[in-house]
């Protein structure tokens, strides 16, 4: 099959990373003599026909940047089949011959659902702070996402120390506790709530009850926004009212996770997911994710994504745990 016009799509929340990713996909194509054009606004842009060319002067000095040059968004309209039709025409207008989807795992599943349905070659890119997605050890965004996280609770436990305040810290992950688990261990953080481990609040309240008899210390607390105790808030709440004479409050990280600079690691998977993409293009290899596999570059049948979220990796529980029993 002969590729000559290639688009290229950002969906779901955006991540740092996107914008690297753009800029090496985006040399790539133009040097294979591939005509490039980007789709604006994710796949509500996808659907409204927001679609332009890329040429390298546009994605120049964009590697450095958090966000996505081509804007994002989540779009409940692209779960009917109308409207993939519609998105499907609007790509044949531009006489435009393969897809290259950078989204996660909601964004990946639509797309193996509109490659399923259309006659046109889609080839996916995996990114989540939440690093979820099956078949990839990780997707970009996540790395950043990590060290603007640790970041942040350094900062917070300045101020707790300081005070001999306990705080509850709230990280991201609707579904999945990678972010959490990965960023307690590299903040040094020992209490760690995330939604695949359930039954923490017993061990957390053992602590407390010593740290009180102590007259108060200070302590980080990571919870995931998925978390079975609903988030920071509701379990300092929960917590003020067993140990009212501790000083307890939270901290809701939200966005400031997912802004920022890329970080080398995540810049350099970009450039590398990239590569595999364009030169899975030129192979005539289509309706695959890419992704990173024991630090390989590896190809996945679109067709598994969605199926099963990634597992918690158990060494890190493990480590976890086990740090976590120390007094
Ligand atoms: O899926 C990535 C993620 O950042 C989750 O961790 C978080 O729950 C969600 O997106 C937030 O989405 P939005 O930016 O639409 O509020």
């Amino acid at each position: 099959m002969d590729i000559k016009k290639v688009a290229i799509i950002t969906s779901g929340g955006d991540v740092p990373g996107l914008n690297p990713c753009i800029r090496a996909l985006t040399l790539l194509l133009t040097n294979l003599g591939c005509e490039t054009y980007g789709i604006r606004r994710g796949n509500e842009g996808f659907i409204d026909g927001d679609i332009h060319i890329l040429k390298n002067e546009d994605v120049a000095s964009i590697i450095n940047k958090g966000g996505t040059i081509l804007k994002s968004s989540r779009s409940s309209r692209f779960t009917e089949k109308v409207y993939r039709e519609q998105a499907y025409q609007n790509l044949k207008k531009h006489n435009i011959d393969a897809l290259i989807a950078i989204g996660g795992d909601g964004s990946l599943t639509g797309m193996k659902v509109f490659s399923s349905e259309f006659d046109l070659p889609v080839i996916g890119i995996p990114k989540t702070i939440d690093n979820d997605i099956l078949g990839t050890d990780f997707a970009l965004g996540f790395d950043t996402s990590l060290n603007n996280a640790m970041n942040s609770i350094e900062k917070i436990r300045d101020t707790s120390e300081s005070h001999d305040r306990i705080y509850f810290v709230e990280m991201m992950g609707r579904d999945a506790g990678f972010l959490s688990l990965s960023a307690a261990i590299a903040s040094g953080s020992t209490e760690v709530f995330l939604p695949e481990v359930k039954g923490n609040k017993e061990k957390l309240a053992a602590k407390l009850k010593i740290a009180e008899s102590h007259g108060g210390e200070s302590m980080i607390i990571l919870v995931a926004e998925g978390d079975e105790s609903s988030g920071a808030e509701s379990l300092c709440k929960e917590m003020k009212l067993l140990y009212p004479k501790l000083n307890m409050t939270y901290t809701i990280l939200g966005h400031i996770q997912r802004g920022g600079q890329p970080t080398a690691f995540d810049r350099i998977l970009a450039a590398r997911y990239a590569y595999k993409a364009v030169e899975n293009i030129q192979q005539g290899i289509f309706d695959v994710m890419v992704g990173i596999q024991k630090n390989d570059i590896v190809n996945v049948p679109l067709q598994e994504i969605g199926n099963k979220h990634l597992e918690l990796n158990n060494e890190l529980l493990l480590i976890q745990q086990k740090l976590g029993e120390v007094l």
